[in-house]
């Protein structure tokens, strides 16, 4: 989930954001997105250091698991949704969607190297 989770924020926020922003696509949303991401990145954090056998493990891995939820709704509807009715929506790189995607993969290679270094 962690790996997941890193690759779509990194993405977004190296790729995804700054194109709408670029387009003048809702800074506001865009703005709370950010917000969102640094929750989820700090309850993550805390939850690597932590021993799964505390009290608290649970109750912050739903939290957790909560604040993703609420944030992929929120870029799902709103987000893409307002993205679709603004008239710059034209403005954004045509071939964004093919960016990501590459960037996506590069970092799920990087990652997948990293564990295995870690491994041996
Ligand atoms: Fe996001
Ligand atoms: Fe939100």
């Amino acid at each position: 989930m962690s790996t997941e989770l890193t690759v779509h924020t990194t993405m977004e926020e190296e790729l995804f954001y700054p194109a709408m922003r670029d387009a003048g696509i809702d800074d506001e949303v865009l703005t709370e997105a950010d917000e969102e991401h640094h929750v989820v990145e700090t309850i993550m954090s805390e939850l690597e250091g932590m021993d799964p056998d505390d009290e608290n493990y649970d109750a912050k891995f739903k939290v957790m698991a909560e604040n993703v939820e609420h944030h992929i709704g929120e870029e799902e509807k709103e987000m893409l949704t307002k993205m679709e009715k603004k008239s710059n929506a034209d403005k954004l790189p045509e071939d964004l969607g093919e960016l990501i995607m590459m960037r996506k993969e590069e970092l799920m290679a990087e990652h997948a190297m990293l564990v295995k270094g870690s491994s041996s």
